[in-house]
């Protein structure tokens, strides 16, 4: 969603501030904005309502004094108050002696907009950002200085912010956050901030994430106020990940087709860096945590669906109760003892999952976290963090991040029941040997569907909308398989339990009907092609069957699943938007993390 780049460098800061926002791009914005302090101390401002590129032509196009080294941008995700230029970010103050940048939700917006006004204050956006800028212009005119303006103001916000801001004359920039993610970084080049670590990726080795409550001025060393006060130490340091070259696409029409060719060696390399530790239950063993009688899986999307794999296998293989909650519906669940609860987020910075850390059901347990994001504040929060080592994954529709989740939640689960004496080493020596297997499978799978996949693709891409049927373990690569055409396409697609069709969505099925068929091998799944093709429906099939549509080798009794069937069901909807003109990589509406509940 929202992106934030803050800089203080000797050089244009304008340059720096194009080439991070190009980087936030990926998440998803509707407007986009800088504020750069220039030659003169003054702070020039350009919003735009267009793409990125506009503004970096407003910027080329700038006839006033030349931008000197600080400067603030921001991609903005509408929540509060239309797209508009005048809702865009930055934002000033009465007398433009600030310019301020926020992620977040203010709660009681209302409430300070309304005394802000009677002090004096005049508004010139609709969103509840500007607030602070204002409550921080009152707290600067009475003490003066821009840190502890900063620092009195947010004494009275309520509500979630990563925010920077910008000072007219001096070129100070003071940032904060507080229930959103933003990190600061001190290099050669100068000070950043930032929402993302993407942004300022191609400056910076090592970074700082800001905690609850923290403000920093963005000097160097940097001045840092938090929430314990005067000595407490500083939040740890993380080396950056990303590199410049991630957001390359190396020949690749597309991030999505480059993500996609990415799984088989993601999971090769995720397998022998786990080695033996997954079937002598070392690698559980390494975490540290008690032994569990219940697994409780929180997320969204395709985290959420990723977890429904890696729940079925630990269902099965360790006959250990589990339950899947949808992040935003966790609040009345009730705790169970002797719970494990996993909590899966690609970004580590969703919202809604961040939420359900609070309810009881999640924060009465001991909580492993899942997530792409070492730094994230779902990995701050958890008592114990695995990571999916995906890698940067820089279309919006997850693809190698979900291979990923399920490929390292199916080793530490196998660990675990061995450690925990549910599972015995030889089989989970004979379940690891099947893993191996499984980069060749999805590299074939991929081979497979571009063959056969964008022939169907280009077939079906007319229909208004599709169901994809599955049973047992198939199901979540079908809800997974639903999902990834309902993003890229902008059709319904629904996925069902097959034996559910018989009982309503067989309505739904008429001449020409498309039903994708996540095949598992489960006998039962040929009554449901039946039940369908009698209807007039049009069956792809994809699975291991002899007349099976697109055909993917898989281990028919794999506790997780017919997880090769994804790379045709990624294909086919990345086909099926090609097809109508769609932007794969930034479909519309959607957000590559959301920070809003
Ligand atoms: C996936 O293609 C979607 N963009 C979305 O469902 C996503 O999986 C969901 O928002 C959860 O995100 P997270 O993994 O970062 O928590």
């Amino acid at each position: 969603m929202c992106g934030i780049i803050a800089c203080r460098t000797a050089e244009s800061a304008a340059d720096y501030l194009r080439i991070g926002l190009r980087r936030l791009e990926y998440r998803g914005y509707d407007s986009v904005g800088v504020a750069i302090q220039t030659a003169t101390g003054d702070i020039a401002r350009v919003r735009t309502i267009e793409r990125i590129d506009t503004l970096d032509r407003l910027l080329a196009d700038w006839s006033g004094p030349a931008f000197a080294g600080a400067g603030l941008g921001h991609t903005r995700w509408a929540t509060h108050g239309s797209v508009t230029e005048s809702n865009a970010h930055p934002h000033n103050d009465c007398e433009d002696r600030i310019s301020l940048v926020h992620n977040g939700i203010i709660d009681n917006a209302d409430t300070l907009r309304a005394s802000l006004t009677i002090a004096g204050h005049s508004f010139d956006s609709d969103v509840d950002s500007e607030v602070l800028c204002h409550l921080i212009e009152d707290r600067l005119q009475l003490c003066g200085d821009l840190f502890e303006a900063v620092r009195l103001a947010l004494v009275e916000v309520e509500g979630s912010w990563g925010l920077a801001v910008l000072e007219r004359g001096t070129g100070r920039i003071v940032v904060a956050a507080n229930r959103c993610p933003l990190l600061v970084a001190h290099t050669p080049d100068g000070a950043f901030a930032t929402s993302d670590i993407a942004a300022i990726a191609d400056w910076v080795d090592e970074f700082r994430v800001l905690e609850d409550g923290d403000i920093v001025d963005l000097v160097s060393p940097p001045r840092w106020s938090r929430q314990e006060g005067i000595g407490a130490s500083l939040p740890p340091v993380h080396r950056c990940a990303w590199r410049s070259t991630d957001a390359e696409l190396n020949g690749y029409a597309d991030h999505m087709a480059k993500e996609i060719d990415e799984q088989a060696e993601l999971v090769s390399g995720a397998l022998d860096s786990y080695g033996s530790r997954i079937a002598d239950g070392s690698l559980w063993a390494e975490y540290g945590m008690e032994p569990f009688e219940r697994l409780h899986v929180v997320g969204c999307g395709t985290s959420l669906n990723a977890g429904r794999v890696i729940a079925n296998l630990v269902r099965r293989l360790g006959g250990i109760p589990v339950r899947c909650s949808t992040a935003s519906e966790v609040a009345d669940e009730i705790a169970e003892p002797g719970t494990l609860s996993l909590a899966i987020s690609q970004s580590g910075e969703t919202t809604d999952v961040l939420r359900a850390l609070e309810t009881p059901a999640v924060c009465e347990t001991p909580m492993l976290a899942l997530t792409n994001s070492a730094h994230s504040a779902l990995a701050r929060r958890a008592d114990a963090v695995m990571l999916c080592g995906a890698g940067p994954e820089i279309g919006v529709a997850a693809t190698k991040t979900f291979i990923c989740q399920i490929v390292a939640g199916t080793a530490l689960m196998i660990s675990a029941l061995v450690g925990m004496g549910r599972l015995t080493r030889a089989a989970a020596v004979d379940l690891v040997d099947d893993l191996r297997y499984l980069p060749d499978r999805l590299g074939h799978a991929g081979v497979k569907a571009k063959c056969v996949v964008p022939r169907i693709a280009e077939e079906i891409s007319s229909a208004s909308g599709m169901i994809f049927i599955a049973r047992g373990n198939g199901i979540p690569y079908a809800a997974e398989g639903a999902l990834k055409v309902k993003e890229l396409t902008y059709c319904w697609a629904e996925h069902h339990s097959a034996g559910e069709l018989k009982h309503g969505p067989l309505a739904l099925i008429g001449v020409g009907t498309v039903v994708i068929v996540v095949d598992n091998d489960d006998p039962r799944l040929r009554a449901n092609i039946a039940e369908v093709q009698s209807r007039g429906g049009r069956i792809v099939s994809i699975g291991r069957y002899a007349d099976s549509t697109v055909q993917v080798a898989s281990i028919p009794s794999a506790p997780w699943g017919p997880i090769e069937s994804t790379v045709p069901l990624q294909i086919l909807a990345r086909s099926m938007a090609m097809s109508l003109g769609r932007d794969v990589d930034k479909p519309r509406n959607l957000a590559k993390s959301v920070t809003v509940e």
